[in-house]
C-alpha cells in the first residue's frame, strides 16, 4: 500500500517506520522491494554519490535531478527530498518558491528541512501552503562549518535545547522528524515528548522509526560512521563481480 504523510503519521505507537535513502531508481526500487515506508533523498546525495567532503555543496537543481530519479521508481515509499543547505532561512517567498520547485520539477511529496525551533514559524507557513515537511534535529550535518560533526544531547543543557526544537517542529506541523545522533538513553524522552514520529539515525531504539544511508548499511562505503550496522559487505561482492568479468574479458 502507497505510504502517505498522514499513514506514516498514523504510525507512531503502532509499529516501527522504516526509512532509507536513495538518489537513483535503481536503489529506489530496492529499497521500496525491501520494505521501506519512507525513501529520502538525502543531501548525504553529496558525499555519498557526488564525492563532496561534506553535504554543503549540494544545490537544489542537483537535488531536484536525483529526486525525479528516484520517484521514477513509483515507488510504493513515500518519497521526500532533502532542502539544501541555507534554503531554509531564506524569504518565506523564495523558501515557498524551492519547495514548490521541489515537488513539481522533482515530484517529491514531502520536504525534509534541517533545524530546529528558529525554523519553526517557516515550517509552520510551509505545512499551510501544502508542503508537508519533514523535520530533522539534534546534530545537523548542513551546520558542519559552524557546529562540527557533534554527537547531542550529553548534556542536560542541550537535552532542553533538543527538546524545544523537536517540539517546536511537531508544533509548526511537521508531520515527522528525523533525530540524527542524539545520546540514546535521552531519545525516548524526545519520542514522548513529540506527538509525531522520530525516526532516529545513530540516537539508539528509542525512536518511532530508523533511517539509514542505503550505501553504508549495503557495505558500499569504506568507512561508514561508526553507529551504522552494516547488513551486507556488497562493496566486497560487487568487486569481486566486476574482477571476474576483467578476467573473462582478458582471456577474450
Ligand atoms: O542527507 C541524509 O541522508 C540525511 C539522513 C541520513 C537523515 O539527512
Amino acid at each position: 500500500m502507497k505510504s502517505t504523510t498522514r499513514s506514516l503519521r498514523a504510525l507512531k505507537g503502532v509499529r516501527p517506520i522504516v526509512c532509507l535513502t536513495a538518489y537513483d531508481v535503481s536503489t529506489a526500487r530496492i529499497a521500496d522491494a525491501g520494505g521501506a515506508d519512507l525513501i529520502l533523498v538525502g543531501d548525504s546525495l553529496g558525499n555519498v554519490v557526488l564525492g563532496l567532503p561534506d553535504t554543503v555543496g549540494v544545490t537544489l537543481d542537483m537535488m531536484i535531478h536525483h529526486s525525479a530519479a528516484v520517484v521514477r521508481a513509483q515507488t510504493e515509499a513515500l518519497v521526500v527530498g532533502d532542502l539544501p543547505f541555507g534554503l531554509a532561512h531564506d524569504s518565506f517567498p523564495k523558501l515557498l518558491g524551492y519547495c514548490r520547485r521541489f515537488l513539481q520539477e522533482g515530484g517529491v511529496k514531502a520536504v525534509k528541512i534541517e533545524g530546529g525551533a528558529s525554523l519553526a514559524p517557516a515550517i509552520a507557513r510551509l505545512v499551510d501552503a501544502g508542503i508537508p515537511v519533514m523535520g530533522h534535529v539534534g546534530m545537523l550535518p548542513q551546520r558542519v562549518h559552524s557546529a562540527g560533526y557533534r554527537r547531542r544531547g550529553l548534556t542536560s543543557e542541550d537535552q532542553k535545547k533538543i527538546l524545544i526544537d523537536a517540539q517546536a517542529v511537531a508544533a509548526a506541523g511537521a508531520f515527522a522528524m528525523v533525530v540524527e545522533c542524539v545520546d540514546e538513553t535521552f531519545m525516548p524522552k524526545i519520542t514522548e515528548a513529540v506527538s509525531v514520529p522520530t525516526i532516529g539515525i545513530g540516537s539508539g531504539r528509542g525512536c518511532d522509526g530508523q533511517i539509514l544511508v542505503l550505501e553504508d548499511m549495503l557495505g558500499l562505503n569504506p568507512r561508514p560512521p561508526k553507529f551504522v550496522k552494516v547488513y551486507g559487505q556488497l562493496g566486497d561482492r560487487i568487486e569481486a563481480a566486476v574482477r571476474s568479468y576483467s578476467e573473462e574479458v582478458r582471456r577474450r
